[in-house]
């Protein structure tokens, strides 16, 4: 099941956010740490706009990501700060209103310009999206097994018996019973579904695969047993996994690295458990500490919430986007904005907090 072109690269390499957008308005820029030397997934000053009957709307803007063979990196952010969006933009997914400019480098080929053609192979034998509520993407009135097998005979080139063969394997991967193939999607249940869904993003050998929110619609119990699953999938397979979920306890059980997003940005990026123990961004703290350690039952007494709403992307605060929430605020945070910067154990913050005094200087401060 690992992917062929998985086998080679660099196992090695680290999944980093870099530092900071190349040369945007002329800011000083610290080099990346621990980017990594061969990425399945690079992308360079992502941005992604909604035209919309009200204007425009910049719900991605301007986002350097890299990830190498293998890894697991964890997206997380409120609802509305552009995770879904980001994760449709990578397989060109998004809505015709959508205007996307930057580079999304996958397996060293633009998903941005490549054609049609090309296109449709990587969606499905290069890299694959789990999405939340199975029920809308799966056909009602088609057995599992054909829907599985689909892409099997588009993709592999095989005949129908091999094509047969392989769905049942791969139910079975995700500890469905091959008989189950001839199933309709309503005769299983909630996360059961997920199953199919997951032996689907499986079934030609990606090399990366995108699961945004897969387990939101499910009980806890059965979301723990799927987040497993998926983790278990992709070690084995040499896979690499971009999960996104609003819950960073989740993703810091489960990712190597964590990106915190907010109002379309990473403001936070660093070894997912470094990052979760102790953000250095005010926003990544306050969300580590609304979600309680997965195992640690104290820390379930106390979650604090953050007050207030993440701003609307069509009508953004001035300077650092947080500064109406944050609070740690400077005097001067409604006219800086500041970018990822080097904040210890690999990590990155996008804060005053965590510059140098000599970097301090290097924000651009915009007149009062
Ligand atoms: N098709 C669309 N047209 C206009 N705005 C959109 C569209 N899809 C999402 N948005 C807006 O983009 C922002 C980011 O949304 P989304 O990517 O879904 O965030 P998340 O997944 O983090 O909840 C939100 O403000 C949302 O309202
Ligand atoms: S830059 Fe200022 S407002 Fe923004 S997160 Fe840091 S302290 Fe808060
Ligand atoms: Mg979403």
């Amino acid at each position: 099941m690992v992917h062929p072109a998985a086998r080679h690269r660099d196992r090695a390499g680290g999944a980093g956010v870099h530092a900071v957008r190349a040369g945007h308005r002329g800011r000083a820029e610290p080099e990346a740490e621990g980017a990594s030397v061969v990425s399945v997934l690079a992308i360079s000053d992502l941005t992604v706009t909604y035209r919309t009957a009200g204007g425009d709307v910049p719900a991605v803007r301007g986002i350097d990501l890299s990830l190498g063979a293998g890894q697991k990196l964890g997206l997380a952010g409120e609802s509305g700060c552009g995770k879904s969006t980001m994760a449709l933009a990578l397989l060109r997914l998004l809505p015709k209103t959508a205007r996307m400019t930057g580079s999304i480098m996958f397996d060293g080929e633009d998903v941005l310009t490549m054609s049609w053609g090309r296109l449709r192979a990587v969606r499905w034998a290069g890299a694959s999206i789990v999405f939340q509520g199975a029920m809308h993407s799966l056909n009602a009135v088609q057995r599992i097994g054909s829907q599985i097998a689909e892409p099997i005979l588009l993709h592999s080139k095989v005949g129908e018996a091999a094509a047969r063969r392989r769905v049942g394997e791969l139910l079975e991967h995700v500890g469905l019973p091959a008989r189950r193939a001839d199933a309709y999607p309503h005769e299983l249940s909630g996360g059961q579904r997920q199953r199919v869904m997951i032996a689907m993003a499986l079934a030609c050998d990606p090399s990366l695969i995108i699961a945004d929110e897969p387990t939101t619609a499910l009980d806890v119990m059965i979301q723990a047993q799927i987040l497993k699953l998926i983790e278990s999938l992709v070690a084995e397979n040499g896979i690499s996994l971009v999960m996104i979920s609003h819950d960073l306890s989740v993703l810091a059980d489960t990712c190597d690295r964590l990106a915190i997003m907010y109002a379309g940005r990473i403001v936070e990026e660093g070894p997912a458990a470094e990052v979760f123990r102790a953000a250095r961004h005010p926003y990544g703290a306050a969300l580590a500490a609304a979600f309680p350690t997965i195992g640690d039952p104290s820390s379930r007494r106390s979650p604090r919430g953050l007050a207030g709403d993440p701003p609307d992307p069509a009508d953004l605060p001035a300077g650092c986007t947080f500064h109406p929430r944050c609070p740690v605020r400077l005097d001067y945070c409604d006219r800086i904005d500041p970018q990822l910067w080097p904040a210890g154990d690999g990590a990155r913050a996008a804060c005053v907090h965590v510059l140098p005094d000599q970097g301090l200087s290097l924000v651009q401060k915009e007149p009062a």
